[in-house]
């Protein structure tokens, strides 16, 4: 596959405003000052097509959006010069708050659910999806499913993908994942928490998460990568299982870590790097994702200098 003259594609069913707020002395039931704000496009395609962006590598992003919102999250991504083909509804896009305390650097978001969308906007989306696979070697399916459309949307989502030679990768969670996981997309990027639920085992132990990448790679799927937040990732290629472990840093932003992590993967293999190296490369742009004010902002220049401090070990 000539992955130099085809895009990549990401779908973010239920994207968001993301709003971030930072100040200090935070506590409920009390008023707090802000001392700095930002208010971008979000959702983890939106993302992970962002840091592919930042890369160098053509992205495009597509999903559902609605309401004043949903226009002003457009508005956002012409002006970031990424690129979108959405599908309208009749609906308004959800706003996310991310609260970071200075001090304790402690984080707290607040999730909204997202508007709710009907079969027939799913059937919109299908055909829309179906014409922007043309020309993508691979497709990132990403986030949280949009309240009304039925929990399966992944599998037929992979399963169209597939039909049409193009990679999938799914990082989702609940059963979104389980429901996604059925249709053996390429590679799945869970973090712990979303591996443990669709395997239904406690992963409290480097083996256990060694003994999980094996029994996604028995389920047919080629590629599975567990990241672990500051521990790092565990992945399988159907070879070698590795250990890629990140420097110890002081955290600004962790949202977005998954995403800039498969951003930072895709950009290795459209480099013909090892796989280790490609996991490598992802957990240094994961690293630097959480250095970052913005989900996805991975444009800093200390990355070589990150990317020379991940240790990688054979499991
Ligand atoms: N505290 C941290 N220190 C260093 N690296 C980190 C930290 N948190 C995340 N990372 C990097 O980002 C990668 C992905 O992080 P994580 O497992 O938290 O993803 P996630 O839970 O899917 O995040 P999200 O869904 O918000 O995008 C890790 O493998 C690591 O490389
Ligand atoms: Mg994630």
């Amino acid at each position: 596959m000539n992955v130099r003259k085809k895009y990549v594609l990401t779908v973010t069913l239920n994207p968001a405003m993301d709003k971030i707020w930072k100040g200090r002395y935070v506590s409920a039931g009390k008023n707090s000052i802000c001392e700095k704000k930002m208010l971008s496009a979000g959702g983890k395609g939106i993302n992970v097509t962002r840091a592919l962006n930042h890369f160098g590598l053509k992205s495009i992003t597509t999903g559902f959006i609605g309401g004043p919102a949903g226009k002003h999250l457009c508005q956002c991504l012409q002006k970031e010069g990424i690129g979108f083909d959405f599908v309208l509804l009749n609906a308004e896009t959800r706003t996310n708050t991310t609260i970071i305390d200075v001090r304790t650097n402690q984080i707290t978001r607040l999730v909204e659910e997202g508007p709710r969308g009907k079969s027939r906007d799913f059937q919109n989306l299908k055909s829309k999806y179906f014409s922007l696979l043309r020309k993508r070697w691979c497709v990132v399916l990403a986030g949280r499913n949009l309240p009304g459309i039925k929990e399966n949307v992944y599998f037929d989502l992979i399963d169209m993908a597939k039909r049409k030679n193009v990679l999938t990768i799914l990082d989702a969670s609940g059963k979104s994942l389980s429901f996604g996981l059925k249709a053996k997309p390429f590679m799945i990027k869970p973090n712990l928490e979303e591996a443990q639920y669709a395997i239904d085992r406690k992963l409290d132990s480097l083996l256990k998460v060694k003994k999980a990448v094996h029994f996604f790679f028995a389920m047919g799927i080629k590629i599975s990568i567990i990241s672990m937040g500051a521990r790092g990732a565990v992945g399988f290629d159907g070879h070698n299982v590795y250990w890629v472990k990140p420097p110890k840093i002081k955290v600004v932003n962790p949202v977005g870590c998954g995403d800039a992590f498969i951003a930072g993967f895709l950009w290795g293999i459209y480099q013909k790097q090892t796989f280790s190296e490609s996991m490598q490369f992802a957990v240094a742009t994961g690293t630097m994702n959480a250095l970052s004010l913005q989900p996805g902002d991975v444009r800093q220049r200390n990355l070589k200098r990150i990317l020379r401090r991940v240790k990688v070990q054979a499991l």
